[in-house]
């Protein structure tokens, strides 16, 4: 008996020897598949992620205030995205005044443009918000290369409810069906005048239609179509209004066969923050991540970021961390300094690479501050260079002209804008301008001794400043 039992003893731990050898072999030669939370990993090494997908901050039990701020640094500046929520959204009073008025008491459409990264997404959310607070029908749409009229159109019918339809009871079947304007269209493409027929009928509502990116719908046929849709809801006073925003330097660019419309649209250009309106923004981002900018970390963000939402909110994100990273909870002047080297690595990636070499031959030839200086030129009038001005960036009177024409001639970098009156010009590709200006801000501020005075100086002495 006592044998017995021994023997089963010897035949389990044999067996356990056996498995331990085999299962080491195994990780030797075939890595396991870890599905989920897998604590044996050996992975301590690597680096993590610091939230869960869920958004929360992940609980080591390490975590110190520092690494909170880390954590919500990624909510309190998002140079990537729109802004969302009120509680990032700053300044633009004005502009939402001047919308709403032209929306609410004007009954206009309107086409917003401006710039990238100037802020028009962010605006038309926050819009859109108020609009619905006010009960609005609100539908936002993202335009592309392949929008066509017909499904844009039908998929805005079906957001309004049968209910908001001039010709049917309230308490009618269909009504109570939860059918839609949709439902009326018939099936295959559908006619400008077909879907004003039907949006003329929109009563007891107001529908907001927001159109954004509409530059990248390069569709002639769907750019008249707009257009001409416009035309015939304002002369139905019609309760349904576009707002259709985009890049462009001005308003033609925007909706060809604009002079039939023209009376109908409000076209705003979005401006620029003004120095208040970006220090709100910096604030804004403080309250979420619990760092404090000093005066001096502000003023150096304004300065570089000239009245751009973008380049404040990268700078602002970039300085913090580098707060973060030497374990201060104050963002200075040098974390600001620190932003804008890690910021051109970043923009630089953005610019083709036809762009950066012949930015890199100009820059070699000589040209790289009146270059940089041209894009904060570009940056601060919607893309639009005039010869005047290039004659104040390269101090000769009268010959701004021909300097453009030798940057479009020998680097490909400026082209003409199409039919622009006054001959303006302005940066071939979109993230040059940029790039060149924060370039120039790195080469003369971001050095041991940066000072934003330098930065007033230079300004002043090129007389910029004295046009913005
Ligand atoms: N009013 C604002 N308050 C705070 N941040 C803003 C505001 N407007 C814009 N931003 C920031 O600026 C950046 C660019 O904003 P947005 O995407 O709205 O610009 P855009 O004009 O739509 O750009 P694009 O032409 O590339 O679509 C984003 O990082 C956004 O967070
Ligand atoms: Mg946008």
């Amino acid at each position: 008996m006592k044998g017995y039992r021994m023997g089963w003893q010897n035949w389990f731990s044999l067996r356990k020897k056996r498995f331990d050898a085999l299962d080491q072999d195994h990780e030797d030669v075939v890595p396991r598949l870890s599905i989920g939370r897998n604590r044996d990993r050996q992975d301590d090494k690597l680096p993590k992620f610091q939230g869960t997908a869920g958004d929360q901050i992940r609980s080591t039990g390490k975590r110190t205030a520092l690494d909170r701020v880390r954590f919500h640094m990624r909510n309190a500046f998002t140079p990537s995205q729109p802004v969302l929520s009120h509680r990032m959204f700053a300044g633009r009073t004005e502009v939402l005044k001047t919308l709403i008025r032209s929306i609410e008491d004007q009954r206009l459409h309107v086409v917003l443009y401006g710039d990238r990264g100037i802020g028009k997404t962010s605006l038309l959310h926050i819009l859109a918000q108020l609009a619905r607070d006010a009960r609005y029908i609100v539908r936002y749409a993202s335009c592309g290369e392949e929008t066509h009229f017909s499904d844009l159109m039908r998929s805005i019918a079906r957001d309004i409810p049968l209910l908001y339809h001039a010709d049917y009871a309230p308490t009618s079947s269909e009504i109570e069906n939860g059918r839609s304007l949709g439902d009326l269209l018939p099936e295959g493409t559908l006619t400008v005048p077909q879907i004003s027929d039907l949006f003329s009928k929109v009563s007891n509502t107001r529908v907001l239609v927001i159109l954004d990116e509409f530059d990248r719908a390069h569709s002639m046929a769907f750019r008249r179509s707009i257009a001409e849709l416009i035309k015939n809801l304002s002369d139905r006073s019609s309760r349904l209004q576009l707002v259709i925003a985009g890049v462009g330097a001005n308003l033609t660019e925007l909706i060809e066969h604009i002079p039939s419309i023209r009376r109908n649209i409000l076209g705003y250009q979005v401006p620029n923050m003004s120095n208040g309106e970006i220090e709100e923004l910096i604030h804004n981002g403080e309250k979420i991540c619990g760092l404090t900018f000093d005066r001096e970390a502000i003023a150096f963000i304004s300065a570089v970021a000239y009245g751009s939402p973008y380049i404040a909110s990268l700078l602002s994100q970039h300085a913090g961390l580098a707060a973060v990273d030497r374990e201060a909870s104050m963002v200075e002047k040098r974390d600001v300094a620190d932003a804008i080297n890690h910021s051109v690595d970043e923009i630089r990636h953005r610019v083709s690479s036809l762009s950066l070499f012949q930015t890199g031959r100009a820059k070699a030839d000589g040209h790289g501050t009146n270059l940089g200086l041209l894009a904060r030129l570009a940056l601060h009038y919607g893309g639009r260079l005039m010869p005047h001005q290039a004659d104040e960036v390269i101090r000769k009177p009268g010959q701004g002209l021909a300097y453009m024409q030798k940057m479009q001639q020998d680097y490909g970098l400026l082209e003409p804008l199409a039919d622009d009156p006054a001959g303006a010009y302005h940066f071939k590709e979109e993230g040059v301008p940029v790039y060149l200006w924060i370039e120039l801000a790195q080469s003369h501020f971001a050095g041991e001794k940066s000072n934003t005075k330098l930065l007033d100086a230079l300004l002043d002495k090129y007389a910029v400043a004295q046009n913005a």
